[in-house]
């Protein structure tokens, strides 16, 4: 492979890279909240009933906002099932994964977590088989002072003060025939101004994500989209969101690797539209990308591992990662970067022992191969997304065409130039070349790699580390460019000093 160049100037911007692209996801699903962030009875929790291992490792995943309580689960969700004394709270059979739902976690709890953790809370409301008052109510309870009906029942239930929850999701994939009340576009639209009216009029400050296309191979995909945008407008539909969820199923890495180039096609299509939409309306407005759920899962996805048969948090969607998981992780979130101007919310999903970057057991927590790899970029994030001049040799892989070896992002951030990148080589180093016409580099901060020799290495509780970081040295500093050679198939985030 010859060599590789990424050619940067720090007045080239794409825009700021917002700190909520950092976002996860908690769903009422399997084991990711009893068992995962509450569980009031193991002895390292706290009143809250979170554990202190759990809290550091979520701590050092550097998250920014987390979407709450579904997912398929908010599409049968009632939310005052979950608020008020514990023991008067119903238990119900959930249908979107037909488990049994205590509702001992709520919305009070989740805001508390949300407050320990430093995360923007982001509920998603239910227009499945709930009403658009219902979602109405739901804004007064968490976001009005005390004085009405709604308010009043939280402050009897311990917070006083609004939980001010900033962001709502209009529904969750509701052009899914899987989905709890899933409709035709237009009955979509419908339930969503309705509500969309009501809970804006309730608090005019929060800011709405409309339903959008759940992923690319849907027939729904792009048209759905526009439609919403058209019929909602940026005034009620702040965002609308994407969905993807990606796996290597025929055992082919080249291609497997390769699939985040149509990652940056799906944002360029539907941000395609948001912007057809804004020159039809004729409006300096426009609807921007939020892309609430995204992650590999294509390992648990049995009968089995979906079906909760009326159980209480059993174990579903227990996706186990790998190496070549986390190289995709890493480069969602630099095609997010990438798209800076228009991407401005992304959540892993999810966060805590479904298709999650952790794992617990009664004993510990496992930090999973994409939980590195997530952590590389967020604990990086700040700054603007920089325009990139690249020059790299490609290969051709059988679904994606032809892409490049290196996979990157660059942001600059004050004195401080981060990039990031990747070798899809699975065979050969690469020497890459990075030069900032404007400024030189001439130190080096505190770099890492993620590289491991194995596509298919796992961590497991007998070897919990097979796959992790570790610190990049071997940074050469060149007339105030920078030259690294980077091992095949390996990922590295670089902090750069710039004069
Ligand atoms: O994250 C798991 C599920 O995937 C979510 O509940 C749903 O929205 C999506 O289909």
């Amino acid at each position: 492979m010859g060599v590789a160049t990424v050619n940067l100037h720090t007045k080239f911007q794409i825009g700021t890279v917002d700190d909520r692209i950092f976002g996860g996801f908690l769903e009422h699903l399997g084991r990711c909240i009893y068992h995962g962030v509450y569980e009031p009875d193991h002895h390292l929790s706290d009143d809250g009933g979170l554990r202190s291992d759990v809290r550091e490792a979520l701590q050092d995943l550097s998250v920014s906002i987390v979407r709450y309580p579904g997912g398929n689960f908010a599409s049968g969700y009632h939310w005052e099932h979950g608020v008020g004394n514990r023991d008067s709270r119903p238990t119900v059979r959930e249908l979107a994964w037909q488990s049994t739902e205590t509702n001992h976690f709520g919305t009070n709890e989740f805001v508390h977590l949300c407050r320990k953790l430093n995360w923007q809370p982001m509920l998603a409301v239910n227009l499945g088989t709930g009403s658009p008052e219902e979602a109405r109510n739901w804004v007064e309870y968490c976001n009005l002072d005390s004085g009405t009906y709604y308010a009043d029942q939280r402050v009897r239930n311990g917070d006083e003060a609004p939980l001010r929850v900033p962001i709502w999701c209009l529904g969750n994939e509701m052009d899914g025939p899987w989905q709890l009340g899933h409709v035709p576009v237009d009955e979509y639209c419908n339930r969503a101004q309705m509500a969309a009216k009501m809970m804006k009029d309730c608090d005019p400050g929060i800011e709405l994500v409309a339903c959008g296309s759940s992923a690319p191979r849907m027939p729904t995909y792009v048209e759905w989209d526009q439609h919403v945008m058209r019929r909602l407008g940026p005034d009620l539909a702040d965002f609308i969101s994407l969905h993807r969820y990606v796996g290597n199923s025929e055992g082919d890495s080249e291609d497997y690797l390769a699939i985040t180039k149509s990652v940056d096609q799906q944002i360029e299509s539907i941000d395609a539209a948001a912007r057809t939409v804004a020159a039809r309306q004729n409006s300096g407005r426009r609807t921007y990308l939020c892309f609430d759920e995204w992650n590999v899962w294509y390992r648990a996805r049995t009968r089995e591992d979906v079906d909760g048969v009326g159980k209480f948090a059993p174990p579903l969607l227990d996706e186990t990662y790998n190496f070549e998981d986390a190289l995709v992780v890493a480069m969602f979130l630099l095609s997010f970067i990438r798209h800076a101007d228009v991407v401005k919310i992304a959540n892993l999903a999810q966060l805590v022992n479904v298709i999650a970057p952790l794992k617990t057991n009664e004993d510990g927590v496992l930090k999973q191969s994409i939980y590195h790899a997530f952590r590389m970029v967020s604990s990086r994030k700040g700054g603007q997304a920089l325009h990139q001049a690249i020059s790299c040799d490609s290969y051709k892989s059988k679904t994606y065409g032809d892409v490049a070896y290196l996979d990157s992002a660059a942001i600059i951030d004050g004195e401080e130039l981060k990039v990031f990148a990747v070798n899809r080589h699975l065979t050969e180093a690469m020497d890459l070349i990075i030069a900032c016409a404007d400024r030189p580099c001439n130190a080096v901060n505190e770099s890492e790699l993620l590289c491991h020799s194995d596509l298919n290495a796992e961590n497991t509780w007998e070897n919990p580390t097979q796959v992790a970081s570790t610190a990049f040295e071997e940074i050469e500093l060149m007339e105030g460019q920078v030259r690294v050679q980077l091992p095949p198939q390996s990922f590295a985030a670089l902090s750069l000093q710039l004069g």
